[in-house]
């Protein structure tokens, strides 16, 4: 299979991890004969710099000519002290959400056995813990209009607004990823409250019916929040939109036992982007010591969603898993003896090695 993927590193620790990624699908691509070219561009901090623009036009017309993304990360602490900046990072992932059309956020929520004694919740609580959640992401409050400030200042205003397409489109997702799994659809909203909800409700009600093998249930967002930490294992395909999935999967990534373990899929209408859901993380930019495994994750998922390569997904998962469990893992997980972000990436290609002269 031939394919052009876009890349795009972004800020703080997103180069070392995306460079990561890259070469576990080098070496799959090595392995399964595939012809895979990787087009880099500038997204972020970096490119505010470079072009005084988060998301420049270039960047975007890389993009356009991908078959796929691997995005890293963007933001930067310079912009985060100053509320006032006219520019910021986030801007350009927004706009690239938007422009490129990447309408749900599939993010994947699984406990690693090695892992379970780092996470904060009781080992029985997580152990065996696998469910989905389905983000709207070009809509809600997060792009809504009006939005911004009156005349004095002293009165700040955000707009949340979706219409019924929006939300059919990210619900047929849902309901079809449910269809490969245990065959149940959460819907998390807050209807009791927000106009916006209720149409959620009553949409994806009537969606339900087309998909008669899929049992839907509802859930208020609060209620929610708790029961990822009382009961995670209660869950299978969560679908929400925007602002609600952000909160709850950065809250879900603790069952993981590391927020440096998730990646995500942002599907698109035409192509789609894949990216870990950790930030920048600038502290650690640059020091080798950042966690690769969402990013690698992120490799892996886009040879799914992207390009349907199932068996080559599988083995960038299980070449993960594998060196989760030898040990070779980053300071996040294991301060007493971590390796680098680069030692990570190596123990995975030689995992992917060793599956491949088994499974060949
Ligand atoms: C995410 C991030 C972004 C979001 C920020 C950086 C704009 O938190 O991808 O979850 O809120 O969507
Ligand atoms: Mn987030």
């Amino acid at each position: 299979m031939k394919k052009n993927i876009a890349v795009l590193p972004g800020d703080g620790i997103g180069p070392e991890v995306t460079a990561q990624g890259v070469k576990a699908l080098k070496a799959v691509a090595e392995l399964y004969g595939h012809e895979f070219t990787y087009e880099e561009a500038l997204v972020g901090a970096v490119a505010i710099d470079a072009a005084n623009d988060p998301f420049p036009a270039e960047t975007e017309t890389v993009c356009r000519g991908a078959d796929a993304i691997l995005f890293g990360a963007i933001g930067h602490p310079k912009y985060d002290d100053d509320p006032k900046a006219k520019v910021r990072p986030e801007q350009g992932l927004l706009a690239m959400r938007k422009k490129l059309g990447l309408f749900t956020n599939v993010r994947p929520v699984t406990s690693y056995d090695a892992l379970l004694s780092i996470s904060p919740l009781k080992e029985e609580i997580i152990k065996g813990v696998d469910f989905v959640v389905f983000r709207e992401l070009t809509g809600g409050i997060y792009f809504g209009q009006p939005r911004g400030r009156s005349e004095d200042g002293t009165n700040a205003f955000d707009t949340c607004n979706y219409s019924k397409e929006e939300i059919l489109r990210v619900s047929n997702l849902a309901f079809q990823a449910a269809r490969n799994r245990s065959g149940k659809v959460t819907l998390v909203d807050k209807a009791n409250v927000l106009a916006t909800s209720r149409l959620w409700r009553e949409t994806v009600q009537e969606l339900a019916n087309d998909y008669p093998d899929i049992t839907l249930d509802f859930m208020f967002v609060d209620n929610a929040a708790m029961k990822i930490i009382q009961n995670p294992g209660y869950f299978d395909v969560v679908l929400t939109e925007n602002m609600f999935g952000d909160i709850i999967t950065d809250e879900a990534s603790v069952i993981s036992g590391s927020l440096g373990m998730l990646p995500s899929a942002s599907i698109g209408v035409e192509r789609s982007l894949f990216e870990p859901i950790h930030g920048s993380y600038p502290q650690a930019a640059g020091k080798n010591i950042a966690n690769p495994f969402g990013a690698i994750l992120s490799a892996a998922m886009l040879l799914e969603y992207a390009f349907g390569l199932i068996e080559e997904s599988k083995t960038i998962k299980e070449a993960v898993m594998k060196t989760v469990d030898s040990g070779v893992v980053t300071e996040d997980i294991d301060k007493d003896k971590s390796s680098s972000t680069e030692e990570v990436g190596d123990k995975v290609v030689a995992m992917i090695h060793e599956l491949s002269a088994v499974n060949f």
